[in-house]
């Protein structure tokens, strides 16, 4: 069990958490992602499916009008969908996510709540807060071990530079 609470400064850092824990994830894994529009969702995103492996930072981008975006640079593929804007009859079968939980996979949910899911995988849970701004509050609740560094950006020199 980790329950982490992290202070990010800028998009940069949320990205670095994100990687670091994304280099942590194993597969099955559901992570949803809570918190109000413009928290960091996508954001943190960016930095948990790369630092996965699943594509490069850049190629992440908002699933808003998709709704699901697919990335299969990992051994799994990755997830990512944006329930914003799905409509109160949709499920997962019309958004092509029927079988996801059949399948071995990271599955990566913004606005969760919008869409019952019917599972039996690990949840991580993420909720992301704005402090002020530029700054963003990430609370994480993972029934698992997470390792983090409490300072990764200034994380300059390694154990070679004495
Ligand atoms: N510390 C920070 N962490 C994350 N994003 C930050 C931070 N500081 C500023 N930002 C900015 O806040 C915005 C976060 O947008 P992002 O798309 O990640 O939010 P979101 O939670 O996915 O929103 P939505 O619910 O609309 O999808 C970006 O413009 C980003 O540059
Ligand atoms: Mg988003």
């Amino acid at each position: 069990m980790s329950k982490l609470e992290i202070e990010s400064h800028s998009s940069d850092d949320t990205i670095a958490r994100g990687r670091e824990i994304g280099a942590q994830l194993s597969a099955p894994l559901l992570i949803l992602l809570s918190g109000d529009l413009g928290a960091g969702k996508t954001t943190l995103t960016k930095g948990l499916a790369s630092g996965f492996g699943a594509a490069s930072e850049e190629e992440i981008t908002s699933p808003t009008f998709a709704l699901v975006h697919r990335y299969s640079g990992a051994s799994v593929p990755v997830y990512h969908v944006d329930l914003y804007r799905i409509e109160g009859t949709r499920d997962l079968h019309t958004l092509g996510l029927e079988d996801v939980f059949a399948e071995n996979a990271i599955v990566i949910v913004e606005w969760p709540d919008r869409l019952k899911m019917h599972h039996d995988w690990t949840v991580l849970r993420v909720h992301l807060e704005h402090v002020a701004d530029d700054s963003r509050r990430i609370l994480i609740d993972a029934p698992f071990e997470l390792a983090t560094d409490p300072n990764p950006l200034k994380r300059t020199r390694t154990t070679t530079d004495f």
